[in-house]
């Protein structure tokens, strides 16, 4: 039997941050709100001449280097992002080029904020069929393009920074389980309505959110999708080590995680000097997580997250 284990994580944040209080400065908007209704504090915004497939170099840079791998080792990209470089070719090949990477399949997955998951389950489905045997998976954003500055219940949440992961061959359990939704009814709930056609930008090429409806969507699903694993797995949420939530609303994480009875000293919680990074937030969390020495060898670890679409899922890890 094979499986797929992680064997290397990274992170990137843009350099620049910005605070709640320079926000004050942009929109009638306050520290207080932000926080209070958040939990947000500062979030990382790139530079604009940077891309998204800048910002996932160096995360999978990162990543590469913590599993000691090189270019030659892998076989397999794919980047989950809802803020690509171009309309085509994909960031992944685009990805692929920067990293001295030859001939290897390589594709963009675009799930919004459940598609880091989408696409660790996608290379998970690669690696234990033997396709592959090192997959980089990146979540790579930058939310600042696609924010209306003048829109205040919307250009406070979001923030800039990819995650990366080295999803490797095991002969041991790596990934337990992957479990994804979707639910297109719900597509104009969150979105960026906007297109290219006829040499020009048709529609709004902004985030439009109706916050409310997603915050209740949010914690009904997330509950179900982890209840979901640890059902498949056998397991009770008590048995969960670490649950790493997509980093939107630290109110959405603390009705989750109070939900499922899992105490808050358990779960990973980046959205305060983050905001939400939509695809890259779970790699983001995960990185730092590991690298600070919080998750340990035989932990379990469960991923989930929820975004337009509406899409959702999770996947449960044995580290
Ligand atoms: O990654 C998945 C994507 N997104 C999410 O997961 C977001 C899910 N939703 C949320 O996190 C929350 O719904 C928000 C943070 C977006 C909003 O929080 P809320 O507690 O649901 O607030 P609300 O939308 O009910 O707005 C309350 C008030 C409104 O004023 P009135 O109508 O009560 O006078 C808003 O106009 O807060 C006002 N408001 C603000 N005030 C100050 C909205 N944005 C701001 C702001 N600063 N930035």
């Amino acid at each position: 039997m094979m499986y797929s284990k992680i064997i290397g994580t990274g992170g990137y944040l843009p350099e620049k941050i910005l605070t709640n209080k320079d926000l004050e400065a942009m929109v009638d908007t306050s520290d207080e709100w932000i926080r209070t209704r958040t939990g947000i504090q500062q979030r990382h915004i790139a530079h604009k001449d940077q891309v998204a497939s800048d910002l996932a170099l160096y995360a999978s840079q990162n990543a590469m280097q913590a599993a000691g791998v090189t270019q030659k080792d892998i076989d397999l990209i794919i980047v989950a992002t809802t803020t690509p470089d171009m309309v085509f070719p994909s960031t992944a090949c685009i990805l692929q080029e920067k990293l001295g990477i030859d001939n290897c399949p390589a594709f963009d997955v675009q799930a919004v904020c459940s598609g880091f998951v989408y696409a660790l389950a996608t290379a998970d489905m690669f690696v234990r069929s033997g396709k592959c045997r090192n997959a980089l998976v990146v979540g790579s954003e930058i939310y600042s393009k696609i924010l209306d500055w003048n829109d205040r219940s919307t250009c406070v949440l979001f923030g800039d920074g990819a995650g990366a992961v080295v999803l490797s061959q095991s002969e041991h359990p790596g990934i337990l389980s992957t479990h994804l939704h979707a639910s297109g009814s719900y597509s104009k709930v969150l979105s960026v309505p906007g297109s290219i056609g006829g040499g020009e930008i048709q529609g709004t090429p902004f985030i439009n959110m109706d916050g409310n409806t997603v915050f209740k969507f949010a914690v009904k699903v997330l509950e179900e999708v982890v209840r979901e694993a640890i059902a498949e797995n056998n397991l009770q949420a008590a048995d969960i080590d670490w649950l790493i939530p997509h980093q939107a609303n630290i109110r959405i994480i603390k009705s989750t995680a109070k939900k499922l009875g899992i105490p808050m000293e358990k779960v990973v919680t980046a959205v305060n000097k983050h905001g939400n990074t939509s695809a890259a937030s779970i790699p983001l969390a995960l990185d730092m997580a590991v690298r600070d020495g919080r998750i340990n060898s035989d932990q379990l670890v469960l991923l989930e997250g929820v975004g337009g679409g509406f899409t959702w899922g999770a996947a449960l890890l044995r580290w």
